[in-house]
């Protein structure tokens, strides 16, 4: 053996070292990612069903969204169990409001510095209902997270889980759900 080839031996060991330590790092690097994922997203869901409580959703949708609401002067918001939106609709509706009907718009910034419905930045309709508060992106983000994860595609019917997610009180009446 020439000293040459050698050392073209010694690198591919190395080479070869050093493979199988980026191998094994992505490996539990994807490991920790696989496990931690959905505990992140449960915890989008939770910020998201707390935005849901805290923005006036509920008094327009109901609390279980299919559109009983718990205000009578509200107007009366959409079924979104059963809603066939995607989740770039919800958060445009949600963002952008209707104008025209009973659905505010609950970005501050919409129309304004972020477009809606494919419009130049402008003036926001005159006709939004007026919105119960306003929130920021991210909060929308989660409330969309929120309805795709337990409410959209759920059906009409609402169960005894969902009752008590919904209610951290844990109430004896969500016995009546199944
Ligand atoms: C003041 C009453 C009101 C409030 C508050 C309200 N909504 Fe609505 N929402 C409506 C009405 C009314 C509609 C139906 C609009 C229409 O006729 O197209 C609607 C429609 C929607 C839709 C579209 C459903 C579909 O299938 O087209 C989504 C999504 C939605 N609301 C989400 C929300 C979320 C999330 C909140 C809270 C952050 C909220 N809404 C707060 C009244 C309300």
């Amino acid at each position: 053996m020439t000293k040459n080839s050698t050392s073209r031996a010694d690198v591919d060991h190395t080479r070869a070292y050093f493979m199988r330590c980026a191998a094994l790092s992505l490996a539990v690097g994807l490991l920790v990612q696989a496990t931690a994922a959905p505990a992140q997203n449960e915890d989008r869901v939770k910020a998201g069903v707390t935005t849901w409580r805290n923005s006036g959703c509920a008094d327009c949708h109901g609390a279980f969204a299919d559109g009983e609401k718990q205000r009578d002067e509200s107007p009366t918001g959409a079924n979104l169990r059963t809603t066939r939106l995607d989740g770039a609709a919800l958060k445009q509706t949600i963002a952008c409001g209707r104008p025209g009907t009973g659905m505010p718009a609950f970005d501050e910034g919409a129309y304004k510095i972020r477009a809606c419905n494919g419009q130049a930045l402008g003036p926001p309709p005159s006709d939004l209902y007026p919105t119960p508060r306003t929130l920021t992106p991210d909060e929308i983000d989660a409330v969309v997270t929120y309805l795709q994860a337990r409410i959209v595609g759920k059906g009409r019917t609402i169960t005894k889980q969902e009752c008590l997610f919904y209610y951290a009180d844990q109430p004896d009446w969500c016995d009546d759900y199944k």
